[in-house]
């Protein structure tokens, strides 16, 4: 049922926070943060630098810990489960980081199958077939990459291996930290195209940090904007260009 995209507002959500709240010492970066998202959406999450779009990423992988509230990973709250637990639910995400984080002395090859060889007991040959197929989905040429450097890639290029190693052990759950900072307008607009490849055939729950709003607005079943600690809107980036909070209309200004 989960599965089925008619379905997906009865079911609960993929990743829900609720009224999360996080302070590096004196300084209270989350005050009451409350987000949901389904299989088969796109959450954006936008706002200024330094609002605190990176640290709810870091919560739901929990490379980070809520000072208060919930994080719930498919109705499990990572904030409470034990550390192999913790080591489970991590496994039905896939993050692709901030400029794209691959193992720069590793081929293609080695960093795209580098979470298989962590997660699954896959064979030599069923591991290659899976890099390659994983290659081609985010329409790389398996032939022309796999032994190639990250330094040898072009910034789009080394962007699509990072989203191949995010999916290739098939995570019903997806995190990007800004997939589109420092690219070009034109190489922008072919991840954005894969970010929807990856909701409309994987039906993947998928949640974007960025502040880039064109981006967006073509990706996002909804936009959450982050001010001051809060999310003052969260609706469809129609919603968003409709409402009359000031803040949200400086945003999109
Ligand atoms: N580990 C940390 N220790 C202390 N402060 C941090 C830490 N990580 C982030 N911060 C602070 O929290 C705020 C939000 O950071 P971040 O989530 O990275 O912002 P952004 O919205 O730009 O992704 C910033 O003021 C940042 O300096
Ligand atoms: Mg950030």
């Amino acid at each position: 049922m989960a599965d089925d995209p008619e379905s997906t507002h009865l079911s609960p959500a993929t990743v829900s926070l609720h009224d999360v709240w996080l302070a590096f010492g004196d300084h209270e970066v989350l005050r009451g943060i409350s987000l949901d998202v389904r299989r088969g959406e796109t959450l954006c999450i936008l706002g200024g630098s330094g609002v605190g779009k990176s640290t709810i990423l870091r919560l739901i992988l929990r490379l980070l810990h809520a000072t208060a509230g919930d994080v719930l990973i498919e109705g499990r709250d990572i904030t409470t489960v034990s550390h192999d637990d913790v080591l489970e639910l991590r496994e039905r995400m896939g993050m692709v980081f901030q400029g794209s984080a691959l193992f720069d002395s590793l081929s293609v090859r080695d960093n795209v199958s580098f979470p298989l060889y962590e997660h699954t007991r896959q064979t030599e040959d069923e591991i290659d077939a899976r890099v390659r197929q994983v290659l081609s989905f985010v329409d790389l040429e398996p032939e022309d990459v796999l032994e190639l450097l990250p330094a040898e890639l072009s910034g789009g290029m080394r962007k699509r291996v990072a989203i191949a190693r995010a999916i290739v052990h098939e995570p019903p759950i997806l995190l990007f930290d800004e997939p589109t900072s420092g690219l070009d307008p034109i190489t922008t607009r072919t991840i954005d195209d894969l970010i929807l490849k990856l909701r409309h055939e994987l039906n993947v729950c998928s949640i974007v940090v960025t502040h880039d709003l064109a981006s967006a607005n073509r990706i996002a079943t909804e936009s959450a904007l982050l001010f001051d600690g809060e999310v003052i809107f969260n609706g469809t980036p129609e919603e968003m260009y409709a409402s009359e909070v000031e803040y949200v209309q400086a945003f999109i200004a």
